[in-house]
């Protein structure tokens, strides 16, 4: 009897090795509201690059809030109508089956959101429309009260269900509308100073940008805590591959893991397809099996084709003749984070020439800013393959 992979490649994980210093402050913040029954007054903000885990790692919030007994609304940013309408519409699909005097508050708030939101005006769900028709700022502040009010509603109606509160996920934060970041971080200052009480939590995940994106959109960014997801360490890695063949009595053999762990690089996504293909190659072993190294050397070849698609679909997203001078100077210096000056020098371009193309492949998942000064490849692979396409040498190191 063949047992189908337990990896997930291109899915949300089952579980998140690696990750339990974040999950072990997310569930102080989540005890604060369960447990103790108050506020979580900052909103976390998960960030790192594509493939990295953040949409696992928030849905491990998700059900670490829903074994608390908290109430759930999980929002993906970048809906047209913008993210508190979005938010809106999930506290109205989270109610839609309680007993009508408990979510009486909610419907209530509900419409008078609404029009503020479209001044009315039906079909016109997008706060920003709302927003630009009555001149802007002022008249986003007010929204913001009836945000809290349904905010507070739902929450209330929780509590009235006996369950502890409101815990509110939202993917891909750096797709969201100013104007919402704005309302919810008002909202959340509002609370902070008058609603303490009210066990309510705001987590986010997105993109390294998201900062930036929030920044720009609010002015009191204290009320975001910013925290940078990263690759696996090796042990966190090897974690990965063993623990899902185990709990269907596989074994790894120690230089299968070993050969595994090294070349997915800390990188979550080809951990899974790595996992994956080495569980194909091992023919979708039975319990008491064991995956070998020549299992993982055969699988290699079959990532290296499935990660030679997914660069050869990132490099077609270069386009403008400056961003592939970027990557291909980034490609020739190596492998690991490069100096942005050491970029600017190798194109031959003074360092503050390279803002927008940077920030263009950023935004198209190319790059990511490793550390201060630093830039790296998102995906781990990608320089090699971009010198083997274009034909170009290492530049040696003085
Ligand atoms: N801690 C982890 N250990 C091992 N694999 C993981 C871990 N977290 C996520 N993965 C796997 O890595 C891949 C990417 O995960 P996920 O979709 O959560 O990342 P993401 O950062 O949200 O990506 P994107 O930016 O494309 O939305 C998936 O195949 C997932 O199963
Ligand atoms: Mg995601």
């Amino acid at each position: 009897m063949a047992q189908p992979s337990p990896y997930t490649p291109g899915a949300v994980a089952r579980e998140v090795p690696g990750r339990n210093r974040q999950l072990a402050a997310i569930e102080e913040r989540l005890d604060l509201l369960a447990t103790i029954g108050r506020l979580v007054p900052r909103i976390r903000v998960d960030h790192g690059p594509r493939g990295v885990g953040k949409t696992s790692l928030l849905r491990q919030v998700e059900q670490r809030a829903k074994a608390k007994d908290a109430d759930t609304i999980w929002v993906t940013a970048g809906e047209s109508s913008g993210l508190v309408p979005a938010i809106a519409d999930g506290a109205e699909r989270l109610v839609r089956r309680w007993p009508a005097k408990m979510k009486e508050r909610v419907t209530e708030a509900l419409s008078h959101l609404e029009l503020k939101v479209t001044g009315g005006v039906p079909g016109v769900a997008s706060i920003e429309a709302g927003w630009s028709a009555a001149g802007g700022r002022r008249r986003a502040r007010g929204a913001t009260r009836e945000f809290e009010d349904l905010i507070v509603a739902t929450t209330q109606a929780s509590l009235d269900r006996k369950h502890s509160g409101l815990v509110i996920l939202i993917d891909e934060v750096q797709a969201a509308d100013p104007a919402s970041l704005r309302t919810i971080s008002y909202a959340w200052q509002h609370f902070q100073s008058e609603r303490r009480d009210l066990p309510v939590a705001l987590f986010a995940a997105g993109l390294p940008e998201s900062v930036g994106v929030i920044n720009a959109a609010v002015s009191n960014s204290e009320r975001f805590a910013y925290r940078q997801l990263k690759d696996l360490t090796p042990d966190a890695a090897a974690v990965a591959l063993a623990n899902p063949a185990r709990q269907l009595g596989v074994g790894w053999s120690a230089d299968a893991l070993d050969a595994a762990v090294r070349y997915a690089a800390g990188y979550p996504h080809t951990v899974q397809l790595i996992g994956e293909n080495a569980w194909q190659h091992a023919g979708f072993p039975d319990s008491g099996a064991t995956i070998k190294r020549e299992h993982v050397e055969a699988a290699a070849a079959d990532v290296e084709e499935d990660l030679r698609e997914l660069f050869t679909a990132r490099l077609s997203k270069v386009t403008r003749q400056v961003e592939l001078d970027f990557v291909l100077a980034m490609a020739r210096l190596g492998d690991g984070p490069v100096r942005r000056s050491t970029i600017a020098a190798e194109m031959g371009k003074p360092t503050d020439a390279l803002g927008v193309p940077r920030s263009r492949l950023i935004g198209a998942g190319i790059i990511t800013d490793s550390s201060h000064g630093y830039l790296e490849f998102t995906v781990p692979g990608f320089a090699a393959f971009v010198r083997d396409v274009h034909d170009l040498e290492l530049v040696e190191e003085d």
